[in-house]
């Protein structure tokens, strides 16, 4: 079976988005995450962008021995020494160089010719090759890229000596169909040579960032650029955890494995939210607080009666320490009672029955019910039946006077 390798780019197209800016120590503590959670490759950052940029790649390179670890550079002098330097002290380094294809980027941006274009990837990825054993080559904005261009860029590329392509969806613009689509053309371009990995980096823009990046692993490309509960520019970058995830569970639909460890995803992404002070949104796939959370009376009862019937995920898979079950208006008694003995009661039926109709009045005023409330409603459920009975008794004995 094939090897789907995963390169994660938290620590640098993550870092670039709103709010996610990294020190060179919060880069170290999430590199040895990143290590630990099994990625084939940890793009560090971008040197070039300043000192201590450059200083925290280079950190990064130093202390991670057993994963790859690459740096940016654009397909320019300043950038490919920065990202060399960066790179000097990594166990296995990877040059990342990149030069946008689309006539959009070439004339509104770059105010290149194509022509220029395909010398600038030449001399750049030729020139990283004599100083990095890895480089690879990503054309930016790809998806939107006349496409003989772009197969033009890709020969320019692997003939100067990268031999990883990478067909970046920049803008998130591209459908799945479309996006599979771009990799058949390239790899039938290319051949069947072994020693060219093609590469998907897909933006979330239209919400299609997995999805495209799944299409891409059907299509035969070999490596997935992701990051972190999807961090990354705008609507940001595809999620490793949905990535990691959506391969293992379909496996037998994707057909390819990994070397992503499940059950370090949860712990990754709590990492990445320690450091960044940014929590991921409660319906986020796999690690959202809700995605392993049930309320639902006949979800809860199909969960506790086998949990197939409502996960396809087993949250201790991936690291989640429990499946939540939410007591709230629509839950049913079999949730409650399993709550209660959870929390270490063993209720009659009485018990439940008052209980739930005091949970249920409840859950109509609040969200939702907390432990606390469930401990107050079964304390007083039983110290009114203590009454009851302590004022029938006293009845009883009244009459027996
Ligand atoms: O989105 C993009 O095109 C990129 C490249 C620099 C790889 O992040
Ligand atoms: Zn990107």
């Amino acid at each position: 079976m094939d090897t789907v390798r995963f390169f994660d780019t938290t620590l640098r197209d993550g870092e670039q988005s709103p709010g996610f800016s990294m020190t060179r120590e919060e880069k170290l503590a999430l590199a040895s995450k990143l290590e630990a959670l099994g990625v084939d490759v940890i793009e560090a950052g971008f040197p070039v962008a300043s000192a201590g940029e450059l200083e925290a790649v280079r950190a990064v390179a130093a202390a991670i021995r057993g994963t790859r670890v690459a740096a940016l550079a654009r397909a320019r002098r300043e950038d490919v020494e920065a990202a060399l330097m960066a790179l000097e002290p990594a166990a296995m380094p990877r040059l990342h160089v990149f030069l946008a294809t689309s006539d959009l980027h070439l004339q509104a941006k770059l105010r290149m010719t194509r022509r220029e274009a395909l010398e600038a990837i030449g001399r750049w990825v030729r020139h990283g090759k004599e100083r990095c054993a890895e480089v690879e080559f990503s054309a930016e904005d790809a998806s939107r890229s006349d496409i003989r261009f772009l197969l033009e860029a890709m020969e320019t590329a692997a003939e100067a000596g990268a031999t990883i392509l990478n067909l970046p969806d920049t803008v998130g613009f591209s459908t799945p169909e479309e996006y599979g689509a771009m990799f058949h053309r390239v790899r039938g371009h290319l051949g069947r040579s072994e020693e060219i990995i093609l590469s998907a980096h897909c933006h979330n823009d239209l919400g299609l960032a997995v999805a495209n990046s799944l299409a891409a692993v059907r299509a035969g490309a070999r490596q997935v650029e992701c990051t972190i509960n999807g961090i990354g520019e705008r609507a940001g970058n595809a999620s490793l955890e949905e990535l990691a995830v959506a391969l293992a569970v379909r496996q037998s639909f994707f057909g390819v494995q990994t070397n992503i460890r499940l059950e370090e995803i949860y712990s990754a992404s709590r990492a990445l939210c320690d450091v960044t002070g940014i929590s991921v949104p409660p319906n986020k796939a796999v690690v959202g607080a809700n995605a392993f959370a049930h309320e639902a009376g006949i979800h809860q009862d199909g969960i506790l009666k086998n949990p197939l019937t409502y996960e396809i995920i087993r949250p201790e898979a991936v690291g989640v320490p429990s499946r939540r079950m939410v007591v709230g208006k629509h839950s049913g008694r079999n949730a409650l009672r399993t709550r209660f003995t959870e929390l270490g009661y063993t209720v009659s039926d009485a018990e439940l029955a008052q209980c739930y109709r005091a949970a249920m009045e409840l859950a109509d005023a609040a969200k939702e019910i907390t432990d606390r409330d469930l401990l107050t409603l079964i304390h007083h459920a039983r110290r009114q039946n203590r009454h009851a009975e302590t004022s029938v008794d006293a009845t009883v004995a009244m009459g027996e006077a």
